[in-house]
C-alpha cells in the first residue's frame, strides 16, 4: 500500500521510518517532510493545512492511507475533509480534536466525567480573570484556551505575573484568537509522564509510558520548549499505575467522547502529573508526542501499519502491541537560542554524514537542503535516538552519537534519561 504522512518534524520522521519498515507498504510520502525524512520517504512540498492540495495528491498517487502528525490540521478538520472525499485517514475528527484544541472543552469534559485533573476556573471576561489572579495563591497557571504552538501555558510565581499573563492573552492577544478565553488553574507538583493509547472510539490499545523533558536547560531549568528529549519505557509509571491510568483516564475519556457525540479515533495523548502514586491530567493532545514518538516507535516491535489502517476503518484489533527489550532515549539538538530567537539557514557540517545503525537513528526536525548543503530550518533540529539493553546503555549510546555529531550552532541537554536512573535507585 501507499501511505502519506502529513507533517515535517521529528515525530513525522519517526513515523515515516517506522511505516516504511512494514512489509505491507510499497511507498511512503511525506508532506512537507524535511531533509532527513527524504531518506525514508518521498517528500512533497504541500503545507499541512492545504487540505485541497493534500487530497488532490492522495487521489493522483492512489495513496491508501494518510497519517496526520501535528495538531493544527487535525483541529482544523483535515479528517472530516478527507472522509468527505472518501479518503482513509488516521487522526481524530475536528470535533474530537477539540480535546487538544480547547483547554476549556477538555477541562469541562474531565470534570463532567470524573477524570482526575487540577482545579480550574474559566474566563471570557478579562476583568473577572484579573480579579481571580488577585485571589489566587501563587504559584498558579494561566492557559490560553486555544492552540498556541505549545506557548500558551504560563506558570505564574506571583499575582503580578498572573495579571501580566492574563493581559498578554486577553488584551494584547499574544496568541490571537486562542487567548480570548483563558483557564486559570491550580499549580500541580510531581513528575510528568506521557501516556498514549490508540483507539477506534470504542476500545483502546495502550502504548508504553514515556517521559518528555520540557524545559530547555539541565535539571528542568529555564523556559519550556516543545520537548528537549524523551525516553521509554518510563519506570516512574509502575505496572500498577499504568493499569490505573488506563482505567481511570484513557478508557473513561474515550467513553466520554463517544457519549458527547464526538467519537475519538486516532491516538490519544494524556500528559500526566504523578505524585505519591496518584495522578492528574495536565492536558490531552490529539496526536503523537514529539519527541516521545521517536523512542516509542523505535522500541515498537509490532507493525504499526495494520493498527493505523484498522483505526481509520473503525475496526481496530486489540491484540497488545509488542515491544523490543530494553530502553530507548532521544536527545534533541536544537538551534542555539531556542526557544527564544535563533538563526535559521545555518549549515550543518556533520549531521548529513551520520549513518543510522540498528541501535541509533538520527531523526530530523528543522532541517532542509539548500542546494546540496544541509541547513537548519527550525528550533528543534535533530533527535538522536538510541536503543540499549539498559537505560544506562541507551543514554551513553545516544550521547556518544551526539558528541560525534556536535555542531557549534546546536545546543542540547546533557541529562536526558537521568530521571529514569533515579527511579531505579528508589
Ligand atoms: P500543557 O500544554 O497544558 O501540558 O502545559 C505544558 C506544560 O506546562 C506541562 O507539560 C507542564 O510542565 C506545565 N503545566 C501545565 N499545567 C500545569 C499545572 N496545572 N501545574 C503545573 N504545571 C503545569
Ligand atoms: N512532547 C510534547 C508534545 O508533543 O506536546
Amino acid at each position: 500500500m501507499k501511505v502519506l504522512v502529513v507533517g515535517g518534524g521529528g515525530r513525522e520522521h519517526a513515523l515515516c521510518w517506522k511505516i516504511g519498515q512494514s512489509p505491507l507498504v510499497k511507498s511512503v510520502y511525506c508532506a512537507p517532510g524535511n531533509a532527513g525524512i527524504s531518506r525514508h520517504a518521498e517528500c512533497v512540498d504541500i503545507g499541512v493545512t492545504d487540505f485541497d492540495s493534500l487530497a488532490r495528491f492522495v487521489k493522483e498517487k492512489s495513496v491508501d492511507l494518510t497519517v496526520v502528525g501535528p495538531e493544527q490540521p487535525l483541529c482544523e478538520g483535515i479528517t472530516d475533509f478527507f472522509e468527505k472525499e472518501g479518503l482513509l485517514v488516521f487522526g481524530p475528527s475536528k470535533a474530537a480534536a477539540e480535546l487538544e484544541g480547547s483547554k476549556i472543552f477538555s477541562k469541562n469534559l474531565m470534570k463532567k466525567y470524573g477524570i482526575p485533573t487540577g482545579e480550574y476556573f474559566v474566563f471570557s471576561d478579562m476583568g473577572q480573570a484579573l480579579a481571580k489572579t488577585a485571589e489566587m495563591e501563587p504559584p498558579f497557571v494561566v492557559k490560553a484556551d486555544g492552540l498556541a504552538a505549545g506557548k500558551g501555558v504560563i506558570i505564574c510565581r506571583s499575582r503580578e505575573e498572573g495579571e501580566d499573563a492574563v493581559r498578554s492573552m486577553m488584551e494584547q492577544a499574544a496568541f490571537g484568537q486562542a487567548g480570548t478565553k483563558v483557564v486559570i488553574e491550580e499549580f500541580l507538583t510531581g513528575e510528568e509522564a506521557s501516556f498514549f493509547a490508540f483507539t477506534d472510539g470504542k476500545n483502546i490499545l495502550p502504548l508504553e509510558p514515556s517521559q518528555d523533558h520540557k524545559p530547555i536547560f539541565d535539571g528542568d531549568r529555564g523556559p519550556n520548549t516543545g520537548g528537549m528529549g524523551a525516553y521509554a519505557p518510563a519506570p516512574l509509571v509502575t505496572d500498577e499505575l499504568r493499569l490505573r491510568i488506563i482505567d481511570e483516564v484513557m478508557i473513561p475519556t474515550v467513553r466520554a467522547m463517544k457519549s458527547e457525540g464526538r467519537t475519538y479515533r486516532g491516538i490519544l495523548y494524556a500528559g500526566l502529573m504523578i505524585k505519591d502514586k496518584s495522578f492528574k491530567v495536565l492536558e490531552f493532545n490529539c496526536r503523537f508526542g514529539d519527541p516521545e514518538a521517536q523512542p516509542l516507535l523505535m522500541r515498537m516491535e509490532s507493525d504499526i501499519v495494520p493498527v493505523l489502517y484498522s483505526i481509520s476503518r473503525e475496526e481496530m484489533n486489540t491484540d497488545p502491541l509488542q515491544w523490543k527489550d530494553g530502553f530507548c532515549v532521544c536527545v534533541v539538538m536544537a538551534s542555539d537560542g531556542y526557544p527564544g530567537n535563533y538563526d535559521k539557514g545555518v549549515e550543518l557540517k556533520k549531521a548529513g554524514d551520520f549513518e543510522d545503525t540498528a541501535e541509533t537513528v538520527v531523526f530530523h526536525a528543522g532541517t532542509a537542503f539548500s542546494r546540496d548543503r544541509l541547513i537548519t530550518s527550525g528550533g528543534r533540529v535533530l533527535g538522536v535516538t538510541s536503543l540499549g539493553a539498559t537505560i544506562e546503555e541507551s543514554i551513553s549510546r545516544a550521547y556518544r552519537a551526539v558528541d560525534s555529531g556536535s555542531e557549534q550552532c546546536l545546543i542540547y541537554r546533557t541529562d536526558i534519561g537521568k530521571k529514569a536512573l533515579q527511579e531505579f535507585k528508589k
